[in-house]
């Protein structure tokens, strides 16, 4: 069973797209276990996108991912990291296929709606980033009978 961090940026928010994008998911068949509308500081925005550092596009990253509410969440599931990067689509809006969330919803790649982490180690760390690990809560439901 795995865990993946994703996170609805901040145009996501604002453009009324948390149930849309929750449902999808729930739908899915995959488990939240923690989640919560917040700010993202400074630092945490830093230690998030550290890999990003120096890149063209770097400041307006800061710069966005600050600039209002974002909803942090913990999903798990059996190969949530794989699979919910498939139901996000590609980071190119302009590859991201029909259907996908970034498909459906995102016209530039700077704006792109969604963030999910792209692998194990990663999601370990962003998670620990955004959540104290009581927030992270452990239930069953009873779809996890048949998926
Ligand atoms: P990246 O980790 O490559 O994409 P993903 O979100 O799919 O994991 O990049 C992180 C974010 O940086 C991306 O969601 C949007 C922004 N970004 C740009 O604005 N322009 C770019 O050319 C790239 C590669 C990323
Ligand atoms: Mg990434």
């Amino acid at each position: 069973m795995e865990r993946t961090f994703l996170m609805i940026k901040p145009d996501g928010v604002q453009r009324g797209l948390i149930g849309e994008i929750v449902g999808r998911f729930e739908r899915k068949g995959f488990t939240l276990i923690a989640s919560k509308l917040m700010t993202v500081s400074k630092e945490k925005a830093e230690a998030h996108y550290a890999e990003h550092h120096g890149r063209p596009y770097y400041d307006d990253l800061m710069s966005f991912i600050t600039s209002g509410p974002v909803f942090a969440m913990v999903w798990q599931g059996d190969q949530v990291i794989a699979l919910s990067r498939q139901m996000m689509g590609k980071t190119n809006t302009l590859e991201a296929a029909p259907g996908t969330i970034r498909g459906e919803f995102a016209v530039h790649t700077n704006r792109n709606i969604i963030h999910g982490s792209d692998s194990p180690e990663n999601a370990v760390r962003e998670i620990n980033i955004f959540f104290e690990p009581e927030e992270l809560l452990d239930y069953s439901k009873t779809i996890q009978k048949w998926i």
